[in-house]
């Protein structure tokens, strides 16, 4: 019976790409995978084989979590109606929501999905600043619609049309990618380069000031997702957030793919830098892979939004049983210490990276905060170029081996590692096991002349070709460190300045 369905499912394949999902990403497009259901992290094709899931962030609290389908089912079989009625469901989670946050952001918008809440954090930021002008970073992306395809170069760096440009007021400011960025460690030793990818934006806020134009907004993610999962350095958004706020603009943290306590340390990641945004929007980890997305703000914002006269409406936002659904979210966090689980699964993964790293050349730069890791693999740890087709090898083996990772970042290069919460340290035993066999094959690949050469002298990543051929060894490992959680929040480290975790000094292992 299986073989029989799994004939079925490849001989769907064609109709799929053609009618359905032609301009989709699917993952695997060359031999698509088809779940039929799945479990915790663990996903189940139609021949009953388990994948271990290390990317779904959606599915935060574990693919279809009893405790969350039996909240959904519940209020499905009362009652579901809109926001234009009054309900407990959208008032507790309203509440449970603001109080993880900083007390000035109060009010709670609800909305379906994370581009719709970043499309609402845009008007609310239009109508509360009046001005015009927005800022956004390099390779970032803030979802699918017309809005806010505008400030995803993530996106609109692959248009080959010319049909979607930038609109003329955004502007992109550098990613402060410390590894492959504008400013790189390697190029600016001992320099603080979360002042100087700030500056980039104070320069962009000058210029609009000079051409008489008004600041709107600042959107970013306070750990970038898609553009290859970079930690921010240390100090960057407080001084971004200072130079907006000067500006009159407000600061929208996106928190759709890191929020919901993925870091481990915090619930969210814009704590991490120190900061409180103007607007945070949430999505994704939400509903645990039901559509329910929240734009979170100040009572001023939104009362400047209330006075423009368009009242707010959404059919499906806020409605009980998404309510329901995010409360249980919300339940199962708390009550299964996810935060905690994070920080130490994380930090146990990041150790194992490291010793890989001192196996493996090609592992240039591990990163990371809790459950949100990114691998940069490189052709040459010294040029940083990125190694693009061996990446993409290790992705299918990695298939092959039923572990499920993505690839990301502007080339390609970087294992990205995003799970459902639940991750467990026996599946990161599994998770590092199969990952060594592929990075062993690839390089003896590489010995047979498989993969392409390093390219030295190309610019493709900023490359800073150094000539002195001494190996680049790891000089010191340095794993994340353990936080403890305390019902108020993370106790800090005594001594800070001692503290040398990637966190702190937004940098992993490079030090080199
Ligand atoms: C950072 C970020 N913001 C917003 C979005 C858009 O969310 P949605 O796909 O739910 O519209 C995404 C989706 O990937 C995202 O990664």
């Amino acid at each position: 019976m299986y073989l029989e369905q799994a004939q079925l499912a490849r001989n769907y394949i064609p109709i799929c790409l053609d009618r359905v999902l032609e301009s989709c990403d699917l993952f695997f497009h060359s031999d698509p995978l088809k779940i039929v259901r799945a479990s915790g992290q663990y996903m189940y094709d139609e021949l009953g084989n388990q994948y271990l899931d290390c990317i779904n962030n959606v599915c935060h609290v574990g693919h279809s979590h009893p405790y969350v389908v039996e909240a959904a089912y519940k209020q499905m079989k009362v009652l579901n109606t809109n926001n234009r009625y009054l309900h407990d469901n959208i008032v507790k989670l309203a509440k449970r929501l603001t109080e993880t946050m900083p007390p000035k952001l109060s009010v709670v918008y609800f909305c379906n999905s994370g581009s719709e809440a970043n499309d609402l954090a845009i008007r609310l930021s239009r109508h509360h600043t009046k001005g015009t002008e927005m800022v956004t970073l390099d390779h970032a992306y803030h979802g699918h619609i017309v809005s806010t395809m505008n400030i995803s170069p993530y996106k609109i760096r692959k248009n080959t049309d010319g049909v979607h440009p930038y609109p003329e007021y955004v502007h992109v400011a550098p990613s402060p990618d410390i590894y492959r960025g504008k400013y790189r460690d390697c190029d600016h030793p001992g320099e603080d380069l979360g002042e100087k990818y700030a500056n980039d934006v104070k320069d962009i806020i000058d210029k609009v000031h000079a051409k008489g134009k008004k600041m709107c907004l600042f959107i970013a993610e306070s750990m970038q997702s898609c553009g290859g999962q970079v930690i921010f350095p240390e100090g960057y958004l407080k001084k971004v957030y200072r130079y907006v706020h000067d500006a009159g603009g407000v600061c929208i943290a996106d928190e759709v793919q890191v929020g919901f306590g993925r870091v481990g340390s915090h619930f969210w990641s814009f704590q991490i830098q120190g900061v409180e945004p103007d607007i945070v929007t949430v999505g994704k980890p939400m509903g645990n892979g039901h559509p329910i997305s929240a734009v979170i703000t100040t009572k001023e914002i939104s009362s400047s939004f209330a006075k423009c006269g368009m009242s707010y409406f959404n059919t499906y936002g806020g409605n009980p049983v998404s309510c329901a659904i995010g409360l249980a979210v919300m339940d199962v966090i708390e009550q299964e210490g996810l935060l905690q689980k994070a920080l130490e699964t994380g930090n146990y993964i990041t150790e194992k990276l490291m010793e890989l790293m001192k196996m493996f050349t090609i592992i240039g730069d591990i990163r990371g905060q809790g459950l949100f890791i990114g691998i940069d693999l490189v052709k040459d740890r010294k040029t940083r170029e990125p190694a693009t087709e061996e990446a993409e090898y290790v992705l299918h083996r990695m298939k092959q081996e039923y572990i499920i990772l993505s690839t990301d970042g502007p080339y390609e290069n970087i294992l990205k590692m995003k799970p459902p919460m639940c991750f467990s340290l026996k599946d990161a035993d599994n998770l590092i096991e199969k990952l060594t066999v592929a990075l062993k094959e690839v390089e003896e690949k590489r010995k047979n002349g498989e993969f392409a050469v390093k390219a030295h002298g190309t610019d493709k990543c900023h490359n800073t070709v150094i000539d002195d051929e001494e190996e680049i060894a790891i000089q010191d490992v340095r794993p994340f460190s353990v936080e403890t959680i305390t019902a108020n929040g993370p106790e800090e480290p005594a001594d800070l300045e001692q503290e040398d975790t990637p966190t702190k000094k937004a940098k992993t292992s490079q030090d080199i």
